[in-house]
């Protein structure tokens, strides 16, 4: 397989190097406790206030097949192009109101994407990768799974280890293999003052 690890411009912890998100995965079951490890790093991402608003829907071939059916069928008809082949998929919903006192949560969204990135990370520190997607339709994703208001289905993802990218249609398998790029520090970096560009390095 094409190597994906990120051409880092400096030196950056091991699974952020090799956190990719592919298209093309194995046709191999990801092992119970993998599953475990990866929710376990969601788990013990920050939040705001602690309130952990995360919540995944989480369904395996050939185990929740109903759950994996009806997942897939919310994706996008691009995402659905690709994302069959993964062994899991999931459904990341985040609760928009605090626990302790149900005021809004401003920052559910993010606590979510914290959560969601550690889950990627880990993920890649065993080989597996996951893909998020904004790729679907939300409405149909509550109605499928009864999902109550005040939850907010947010991002979709496949999770499973990257397979060949010659195993996908031509199109797909030419961005599975295109450069990884990134803006530079200073284009997202402002020192002191906003505009003020630059790197500290
Ligand atoms: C919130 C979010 C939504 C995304 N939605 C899609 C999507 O619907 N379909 C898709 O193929 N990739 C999607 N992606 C993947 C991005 O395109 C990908 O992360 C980006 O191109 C960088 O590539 P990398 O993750 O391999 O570093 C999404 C990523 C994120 C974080």
């Amino acid at each position: 397989m094409t190597d994906r690890t990120a051409p880092a411009a400096h030196p950056i912890a091991a699974p952020f190097a090799a956190r990719w998100s592919p298209r093309s995965y194995e046709d191999r079951a990801v092992p119970d406790a993998a599953l475990a490890q990866v929710l376990e790093a969601a788990r013990w991402a920050s939040s705001c206030f602690n309130d952990q608003p995360w919540n995944f829907i989480l369904a395996r071939k050939g185990r929740e097949e109903d759950g994996y059916a009806k997942l897939f069928s919310c994706l996008s008809q691009n995402n659905q192009g690709w994302a069959g082949r993964a062994p899991v998929l999931m459904l990341g919903v985040a609760r928009t109101a605090f626990a302790h006192n149900g005021n809004p949560n401003r920052h559910a969204a993010y606590d979510l994407g914290q959560a969601t990135a550690n889950l990627a990370a880990q993920a890649a520190t065993l080989g597996l990768q996951a893909h998020q997607m904004a790729g679907f339709d939300a409405a149909k994703a509550r109605e499928a799974f009864a999902i109550p208001e005040g939850f907010d289905p947010l991002v979709m993802l496949t999770l499973g280890y990257p397979g060949a990218a010659a195993a996908l249609p031509e199109a797909l398998a030419t961005r599975e293999a295109a450069p990884r790029a990134r803006k530079g520090i200073s284009e997202f970096t402002h020192l002191g003052a906003w505009g003020a560009a630059g790197s500290p390095a």
